[in-house]
């Protein structure tokens, strides 16, 4: 008799998971995955991080070949920070859409229109718009690398709406913002945040600064989500509200078994983090696919906004 259909399925996951091992060994590759990847993902990931975490690995790797979790800028940070290595995006439709509302061409007018501003991308845009930044930033560290800009310049902040204001109000300085946005984190609403208060009012709330303003207010802490990790590992609270998206729900749980996290809505999942699975990482590693690069021309200029990034972080 055929095993259930449940037992099959673990079985096939044995199997793609041995098959990673060996072509991991064979290709002299790592595989690493954002905190929003799929459980299944950071589950087979030698390394899983937010986006600074993750950069710093791309410029430490020992290994030849690197499959990248996650979604493209990311992968595309990688193959600039490492560009002797074969840096493999396992679907390649894996966008940004906040990375795609801003074109080096917006930035070289809003550079053209505020002369000897310091331009500061966050780290969600394409390599070409970072190519056009002096200096880029993570949601880890965007108060400290704006604040390294001395307060008499004035500071251009690309393409994140939300965080450039949180940035803003935490500094106390006038910014020229542009006005992308994650349309993930626009699906939390005030309600939903609101709902799980009051329905766990010892818990914690932890929003990530790329919420909308009424979501930040909620938060008694905004943070990115490596921070996320480790706050919550450190903190002596029980229960935490986790207002970003829930793939960020894996390792919380994993790491913090005797913890509660509590999603705010089933909206908050980034559909271009969920379109990699374990098949897809396996095809990777099989066909060495999808090569991401950078033209070198823009490798270079993007580099220098993302060294002096983490040379202050
Ligand atoms: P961090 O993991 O750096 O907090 O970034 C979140 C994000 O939106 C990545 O796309
Ligand atoms: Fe982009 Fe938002 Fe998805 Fe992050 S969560 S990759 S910012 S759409």
């Amino acid at each position: 008799m055929d095993a259930p259909v449940s037992e099959r399925n673990r079985r096939m996951m044995e199997t793609i998971e041995q098959r990673i091992e060996v072509l991991k060994r064979e290709r002299n590759a790592i595989v690493i995955a954002h905190n929003y990847e799929p459980d299944e993902v950071q589950a087979l990931a030698d390394f899983t991080g937010d986006s600074l975490e993750l950069s710093r690995k791309a410029a430490a790797l020992e290994e030849e070949t690197v499959v990248f979790c996650g979604v493209r800028f990311m992968a595309e940070t990688a193959a600039i920070l490492a560009p002797e290595k074969t840096v493999l995006l396992p679907d390649r439709h894996a966008g940004c859409p906040m990375a795609d509302m801003i074109s080096p061409e917006d930035v070289r007018e809003l550079k053209a229109k505020h002369p000897g501003a310091a331009a500061v991308c966050y780290v969600n845009s394409s390599a070409a718009v970072k190519a056009e930044c002096d200096l880029c930033c993570t949601s880890s560290n965007a108060a400290k690398i704006v604040a390294s800009i001395p307060a008499e310049r004035e500071v251009i902040f690309v393409p994140d709406t939300h965080l450039g204001h949180h940035v803003r109000s935490l500094l106390d300085r006038e910014m020229v913002i542009w006005d992308g946005y994650c349309p993930t984190h626009s699906r939390i609403r005030e309600a939903d945040v609101l709902r799980e208060k009051a329905a766990h009012p010892e818990a914690v709330v932890m929003a990530h600064p790329e919420c909308p303003e009424p979501i930040r207010r909620l938060a008694d802490e905004l943070l990115s989500t490596g921070q996320m990790c480790a706050f919550a590992k450190a903190s002596s609270a029980r229960e935490f509200v986790v207002a970003t998206e829930r793939g960020i729900l894996y390792r919380l749980r994993n790491e913090n078994p005797d913890k509660r996290f509590y999603s705010p809505t089933a909206r908050a999942v980034c559909p271009n983090m969920k379109k990699i699975d374990a098949e897809k990482v396996l095809w990777a590693l099989e066909d060495l696919k999808y090569r991401v690069t950078v033209p070198e021309e823009i490798a270079v200029r993007a580099r220098k906004a993302i060294e002096a990034m983490l040379a202050l972080s």
